[in-house]
């Protein structure tokens, strides 16, 4: 083979890319354990800093290596986390829209719990066991390194089962925010049950947009529920999706369905049309995949989120597109289906009985 074109020139440039690619999930984890979201953005700042006063106030008894900060900072800048400004002899960084993602809000939260959640030594050690998936499904990843699955595990371990309610937060309460804008389907709602709904902040938005739900039912896990919080109009119910639902004029889901087989999703959504009474809606809200695999941030974001549920949590849990989502609606009794895409990652899938 040629070696000397362009594009043998171009594709072994690639390849190099996706070989050392590890360095980009692993110093984004780095930059939130380390805050430095935080410690740019000040209360609103946001002025360029260099990484030695970056630094000083990550770790503001001193010490620590600016020019390692600096070597991890410029190449987050290159994947659109900082923005670098070079002037002066001086490198210096601030936050993009991005970055502005990782910056701890007014109620403690932000994506970064998520990233941190992915990161965590009982997540890392399922990632070289991916082939493992292709080669005998039977297993996920995670349970072959760690001994059982991810929802038991994290349920074992405090630490674990807290940050995934902190992520969890993260990511929801700005998506909440985009669906209530764009979506109206609770306005005839009066009693509405939040299937896996974690720490109830789903719910919580929904109520305080919609006092025409009287009766609010977060239902997760009992060792998921014991930890939430107490909500103004919500009861927290402990249970099992797989044995039962409890019964309620629509039922909302979201990202649910996506860390399950199609068999585990047909059992979910049956339950869940048992719990319906005739005209009743079921309200998920999941990634929803579309046909194309281009390069875009979108396609990429929900192929990545694929393999993250295929290697985590179910070997043959997937994100699935709108037709996949319609089948397995069809399958469980539900016959009305729309769709309504109020934002990037996820779409509103309803279904009514
Ligand atoms: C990916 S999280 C989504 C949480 C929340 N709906 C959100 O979007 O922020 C999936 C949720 O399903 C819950 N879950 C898992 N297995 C369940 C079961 N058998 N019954 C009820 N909830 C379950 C988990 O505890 C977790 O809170």
């Amino acid at each position: 083979m040629e070696e000397d074109t362009d594009s043998r020139k171009q594709a072994r440039l690639a390849i190099l890319e996706l070989a050392n690619m590890i360095s980009v999930p692993m110093s984004l984890n780095a930059a939130v354990r380390l805050n430095v979201a935080d410690a740019i953005w000040e209360g609103g700042s946001n002025a360029p800093l260099t990484a030695a006063q970056i630094l000083a106030r990550v770790i503001p008894t001193g010490g620590g290596d600016a020019e390692n900060l600096q070597r991890v900072l410029r190449m987050l800048a290159s994947y659109g986390v900082f923005e670098e400004h070079i002037g002066g002899g001086e490198r210096k960084y601030s936050l993009t829209d991005v970055g502005k993602t990782l910056v701890t809000d007014e109620q403690g939260l932000s994506y970064g719990s998520y990233v941190l959640q992915h990161h965590q030594d009982a997540l890392m050690r399922a990632w070289p066991l991916v082939h493992e998936a292709v080669v005998d499904p039977s297993k996920e990843p995670f349970e072959r390194a760690n001994g059982e699955g991810a929802y038991d595990y994290y349920l074992k371990k405090p630490e674990m089962n807290e940050l995934m309610l902190k992520a969890m937060s993260g990511v929801s309460v700005p998506f909440m925010k985009a669906l209530l804008g764009g979506y109206h389907g609770f306005q005839n709602v009066e009693k509405l049950v939040d299937v896996g709904g974690s720490g109830g902040d789903c719910l919580r938005m929904i109520l305080q947009k919609y006092p025409n739900i009287k009766q609010g039912l977060n239902f997760d896990l009992p060792e998921v529920v014991a930890k939430a919080p107490q909500i103004p109009g919500v009861t927290h119910v402990g249970g099992d999706m797989f044995k039962y639902i409890p019964q309620a004029d629509a039922i909302f889901m979201k990202w649910v369905l996506t860390t399950w087989t199609d068999e585990e999703c047909k059992h979910i959504m049956s339950n869940c049309y048992k719990a319906l009474p005739a005209g009743g809606k079921l309200i998920a809200c999941e990634p929803v995949l579309p046909e194309d695999s281009d390069d875009s941030h979108r396609t990429r974001a929900l192929l990545e989120g694929d393999i993250f549920v295929m290697t985590i949590y179910r070997a043959k849990g997937k994100h699935r597109t709108e037709e996949q989502f319609k089948q397995l609606a069809v399958s469980a009794g539900f016959n009305l289906f729309k769709a309504f895409h109020v934002d990037h990652f996820y779409a509103v899938l309803e279904f009514q009985k």
